[in-house]
């Protein structure tokens, strides 16, 4: 974001969602009812399984798609990939993306590998939405009631699997967090229609609902308490397998965020915790909810949890309470 303030602005009438606001993806109209909706996501391996790597990469890419509202359609593979490891390695981390593309019924049509020191895998994505239907990050409405579709706590955990240091079962947990598709939230919250969404990703559950608020011009109370966490997190939290990302998270909220005094420094962690292929959080009218809650289970979501509520208040802070 301060690298791209630095470059000339993009206007066009078709573009209806840029970079301006920091959304997820961008939305460009091709005609009254049809828009592309454009993003890219890539990284290095965040677990030692190659064909969980490519799983992980893909569904994280899409959900950016996911969180607009929109529908992915087709990718195409970006690949980093060193000289001296087993191209087995990078056939059985392009299967796992391949088949939770199919999953999403999203067609990989190509891509581009390059030599690289340090693998790296992820996609950039071509989706669909009907003009009008995208879902941004700055329709959030004071009384508007938040949502998140999945528990939090990827980065410590698999900081801590990098380290050896995670139990296996905590470990299995993160894992499937982080397959998990947001394409059953994603038609949840399209149903409902929902005043704002983003997905949570590299910034925490804090940073990204800070970047949602300060574009709604609105702020947030968030219930410690109710924030769905990945079982056996609070133990390997205090192993202090924390990533640096999710420390520079908290550090650069200082000014946003006012903490209840009770809140103990490592809930602080977790709730800015960088998450990879992390949920949507999704703000919705109060009359709504019930019914979005109704939508995400049987949409296969299976803890969707309320944790806060927007407030009329000073743009982008939050405030967080037990
Ligand atoms: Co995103
Ligand atoms: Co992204
Ligand atoms: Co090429």
């Amino acid at each position: 974001m301060q690298v791209l303030s630095k470059l000339p602005a993009i206007t066009d009438p078709n573009l209806l969602v840029g970079i301006e606001k920091g959304d997820d993806a961008a939305v460009y109209r091709l005609g009254d009812d049809v828009a592309l909706v454009q993003t890219v996501d890539f990284f290095p391996p965040i677990v030692d399984d190659p064909y969980q790597f490519g799983g992980i990469a893909v569904a994280n890419a899409l959900s950016d798609v996911y969180a607009m509202g929109g529908k992915p359609l087709l990718a195409l593979n970006i690949v980093g990939f060193p000289a001296q490891l087993s191209k087995d390695i990078l056939v059985d981390i392009l299967k796992g993306g391949y088949e939770k593309a199919a999953e999403a019924d999203v067609l990989i049509v190509g891509g581009h590998t390059i030599e690289d020191p340090e693998p790296k895998y992820g996609l950039a994505v071509t989706g669909l939405i009907k003009p009008g239907d995208e879902i941004t990050n700055s329709g959030s409405l004071p009384g508007d009631i938040l949502v998140l579709t999945k528990p939090i706590g990827t980065g410590i955990i698999t900081t801590a699997l990098k380290q050896g240091r995670a139990e296996p079962e905590v470990a299995k947990q993160a894992i499937e967090v982080m397959l998990e598709l947001n394409a059953g939230a994603s038609r949840a919250m399209v149903e409902t229609g929902v005043n704002s969404a983003t997905d949570v990703t590299g910034f925490g559950l804090l940073g990204h609902l800070q970047s949602m608020m300060a574009a709604s011009g609105t702020s947030a109370q968030i219930y410690e308490s109710k924030v769905p966490m990945i079982l056996g997190l609070l133990d390997t939290v205090e192993l202090g397998t924390v990533p640096d990302g999710s420390k520079r998270n908290l550090s650069s909220l200082a000014d946003s965020v006012k903490w209840d005094q009770s809140i103990p420094d490592t809930v602080r962690m977790i709730l800015c915790d960088a998450q990879t292929s992390g949920g949507l959080l999704i703000s919705v009218k109060k009359g709504r909810l019930d019914y979005l809650m109704d939508q995400l289970r049987s949409n296969g979501v299976s803890e969707p949890k309320v944790i806060g509520e927007v407030k009329n208040g000073s743009p982008g802070t939050i405030q967080v309470v037990q």
